[in-house]
């Protein structure tokens, strides 16, 4: 029931000033996107905008979770790119070793299993395509169809043929750990505590399953509409330990049907991510703009994609637009 109500909730939870903003974007966008096109055609061999479409096709599910592959498609791309360390350049979405054991097999990617094999026929379909630009493409196109912002990206990333450059088990974050935890690990990949918290806000998407990570339930009553939801619930519920036998979480006090993990709890109880807590929960255009830079770094960690095809004359023209849309008010 929940479900079912959630993602009809969820399409009824974009306020107005978002739905104008994305129709106005999808319209100036369309022959911004026709230039870039013509410019990269010599140097594209795979048509991204039908890879595009493609994703597209695919994300709504009637029957699987709050009704979209949406979210597991951006932890698909997050989880490809967030195994990088900038001190040894190793990791990164370039490669895409997560189709090998062991990284397969990691605890933090369990379940990414679905993801990887929803995205399989396209990547079949489109000759010279990457596993590791399917991926991340796939992530941002989530992003952008459930109302998020355009993010940049660009073609170029090669695939390992084998296990051997699989990262080692331990480069994502643990849902269990606080604030130097976080740290650790989004320093390891040149993030700082801004784009921390940026990048946290994604959890305004999906759910957590017993059966992947054994925690359970969603971050939002609106899972499938990017939102700055997740940090005004954060801020704005009281949070109790969830009576239970599983994992140590979190749940609303007034109804438990939402939840936050230990390490989403980290970020209230940090003063410096506080602040930026506070800052996109004020705000969800400065959060939609934070997290476009900061999801097209991550795609991008440990990547030489000089030359590739590229979307961002779009995404540039789309922000002036949101803007316009944002301050035309
Ligand atoms: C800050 C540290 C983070 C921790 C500890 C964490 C942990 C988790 C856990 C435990 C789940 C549940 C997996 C499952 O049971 O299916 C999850 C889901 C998810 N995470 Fe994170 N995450 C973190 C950061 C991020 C980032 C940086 C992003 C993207 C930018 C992200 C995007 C998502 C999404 C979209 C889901 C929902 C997946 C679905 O519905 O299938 N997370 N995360």
């Amino acid at each position: 029931m929940f479900r079912a109500g959630a993602r009809l909730f969820s399409r009824m939870a974009a306020p107005a000033a978002r739905r104008n903003a994305v129709v106005a974007t999808a319209v100036v966008g369309t022959s911004a996107f026709a230039m870039t096109q013509v410019a990269m055609a010599d140097t594209a061999t795979v048509d991204y905008n039908k890879v595009r479409a493609d994703i597209a096709d695919i994300l709504d599910q009637e029957g699987y979770d709050d009704g979209s592959l949406g979210p597991v498609f951006i932890r698909l791309g997050w989880h490809a790119s967030g195994t990088y360390c900038k001190e040894s350049g190793s990791g990164g979405s370039t490669g895409a070793t997560m189709r090998f054991d062991p990284e397969a097999s990691h605890g933090a990617n369990a379940g990414l299993h679905i993801a990887r094999a929803a995205l399989e026929p396209i990547k079949q379909r489109h000759e010279g395509l990457s596993y590791g630009d399917l991926w991340t493409l796939a992530a941002i196109v989530a992003v952008e169809e459930m109302a998020g912002p355009k993010i940049p990206w660009q073609s170029g990333r090669v695939d390992k043929p084998d296990g051997s450059h699989c990262t080692p088990n331990g480069r994502l974050p643990d849902a269990d750990k606080g604030p130097q935890h976080l740290r650790d690990i989004f320093y390891r990949m040149g993030f700082n505590d801004q784009e921390i918290v940026a990048l946290s806000g994604a959890h305004s998407l999906g759910r957590c399953h017993t059966d992947r990570s054994g925690f359970d339930g969603p971050w939002t009553f609106a899972p499938t509409t990017f939102s700055n939801l997740y940090f005004q619930e954060l801020l704005n519920r009281e949070w109790v330990p969830k009576q239970w036998k599983g994992p140590h979480q979190f749940v609303n006090k007034d109804g438990g049907e939402i939840m936050m993990l230990p390490s989403d709890m980290a970020l209230t109880e940090d003063p410096a991510f506080k602040k930026w807590v506070d800052i996109y929960a004020a705000d969800e255009a400065r959060f939609s703009k934070d997290f476009s830079s900061a999801f097209c770094k991550l795609t991008e960690l440990g990547c030489d994609l000089q030359g590739g095809f590229s979307y961002t004359p779009f995404v540039l023209i789309t922000s002036l637009v949101g803007l316009a849309t944002k301050y035309g008010q």
